[in-house]
């Protein structure tokens, strides 16, 4: 059983302006695992309010992964990539580009997204872009790695993936 918090980052959810359609899309997905999702916000594109959501989260214990979701584009309001790089303890490169590599196969947009990915404590924290095609697009490239990722992180599983 994997533990998920679910971050929206957008100006326009967090004053209500429009849905959250992205977060509703991974609620959607993780409920065909074996998970939960156990916290769940939708926060403006403020750096400072995102690093302390996730640090709150991370430092809490309850939560195995973090998804965050929009903000990691190129306008002057997409901070998710920074506020995300402030408070991990180190960086998984290898999420972030798959997203980026695999899904440009499906639009070259792909790599309009600066999502990162990275550990802070036990807890694996993964940007992922706003709209819910992209999300819809980018969780089935990193959801099969998961389950041993957080293995790895929490110690449980020692042995190396065939
Ligand atoms: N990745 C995938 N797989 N599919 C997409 O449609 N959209 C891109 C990109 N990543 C897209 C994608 C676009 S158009 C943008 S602007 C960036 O993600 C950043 O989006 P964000 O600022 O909402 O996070």
């Amino acid at each position: 059983m994997l533990d998920f918090g679910i971050l929206t980052i957008s100006d326009k959810g967090y004053r209500r302006q429009r849905r959250d359609e992205s977060g509703k899309v991974i609620k959607g997905r993780l409920s065909a695992l074996d998970s939960r999702v156990v916290k769940y916000e939708i926060v403006p594109d403020e750096a400072n309010i995102i690093a302390q959501r996730l640090i709150e989260w991370a430092d809490e214990g309850g939560v195995d992964v973090i998804l965050t979701t929009g903000g990691t584009g190129l306008s002057q309001r997409d901070v998710t990539p920074e506020a995300t790089l402030s408070v991990v303890d180190r960086v998984v490169p290898g999420l972030a580009e798959a997203m980026r590599a695999e899904t440009f196969k499906l639009t070259p947009f792909a790599i309009l997204s600066r999502a990162v990915a990275g550990v802070r404590g036990k807890c694996l924290i993964i940007n992922l872009p706003g709209s819910s095609k992209a999300v819809q697009e980018c969780l089935e490239v990193i959801l099969p790695v998961i389950p041993h990722a957080v293995g790895i992180i929490k110690g449980e599983i020692t042995e190396h993936k065939a």
